[in-house]
């Protein structure tokens, strides 16, 4: 679905991305997880077009699109959530999906109003059933518990009709019973298109991938089951340290829970 190979992106003197090589298999819901500062969201970027790499190609289901625009990108099928809120709170669940949506169609249909207003509409719907806003259609954004404002995010990046999508720590923020919400309407997500999820949250993580990548200082330091990556010492060493290290961030790595 996705093949990476060889990327590098520099930043000045700081290598952020370090010729990294991956493929990413379709229907299966893919995490990347890795200490802070270790490439992840710089890897989004660089594959979705925000950011061009220094060397390497990038492949999305068989066609090239290294250095390609993220417009164009996204034309392809691939659409990320972006961790600035991005959301119209004055305006409805609905409205903002509609307007995401119409961005699409007036690219796809530039001379049908009728046809564009149907097919729109028709996108809101689905998107809503997809994200499960359903109920808060008619509500104001400016309303909606944080969950509710990731997700309408996902729903958002989900009006370009992708068949991937990435998304940089939906989570973040969340608490026990938002978080769990938001995992199962990832994993129902899932079902309808590909996904992968950089995060933090270990047990959710462990919960939803079923294929991990752990990425440390702009390379890829190990890939493998739930199972394997909890095993992998090299893993345990990246975000532990020492055995006995502290938990400096105070936000948990989830190792030892
Ligand atoms: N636009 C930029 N300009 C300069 N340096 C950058 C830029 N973006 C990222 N970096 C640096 O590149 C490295 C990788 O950053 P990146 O944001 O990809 O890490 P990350 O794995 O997403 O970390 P986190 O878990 O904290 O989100 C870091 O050292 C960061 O400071
Ligand atoms: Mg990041």
């Amino acid at each position: 679905m996705l093949q990476i190979a060889d990327l590098t992106k520099r930043f000045g003197g700081l290598v952020a991305l370090d010729r990294v090589t991956l493929d990413f298999e379709a229907n299966v819901l893919h995490a990347i997880i890795g200490p802070n500062g270790a490439g992840k969201t710089t890897l989004f970027n660089t594959i979705s077009g925000m950011l061009r790499s220094d060397s390497g190609t990038v492949r999305f289901r068989g066609t090239d699109i290294s250095g390609m625009a993220p417009h164009r990108i996204s034309r392809l099928g691939m659409s990320r959530s972006l961790q600035i809120k991005s959301v119209f709170d004055s305006m409805t669940v609905a409205e903002n999906l509609w307007i995401a949506a119409q961005a699409r169609e007036g690219v796809m249909h530039p001379f049908s109003n009728r046809r564009r207003f149907g097919r729109t509409a028709a996108r809101v719907d689905e998107i809503l059933e997809q994200t499960g806003l359903e109920g808060l259609r008619a509500s104001p954004a400016g309303t909606l518990s944080y969950g509710d404002v990731a997700l309408l995010e996902i729903g958002i990046a989900l009006a370009t009709g992708p068949t991937l999508l990435l998304l940089d720590e939906p989570i973040c923020g969340m608490g026990p019973a938002e978080t769990e919400s938001t995992v199962e309407k990832i994993r129902h997500l899932a079902e309808s298109v590909d996904i992968i999820i950089i995060e933090h949250d270990m047990p959710v993580v462990f919960d939803l991938a079923e294929w991990i990548t752990v990425m440390a200082q702009g390379g890829v330091l190990a890939r493998g089951t739930p199972q394997d990556i909890a095993e992998n010492a090299a893993v345990r060493e990246a975000y532990l340290g020492d055995e006995d290290d502290d938990d400096e961030d105070g936000e948990g790595d989830g190792f030892d829970a």
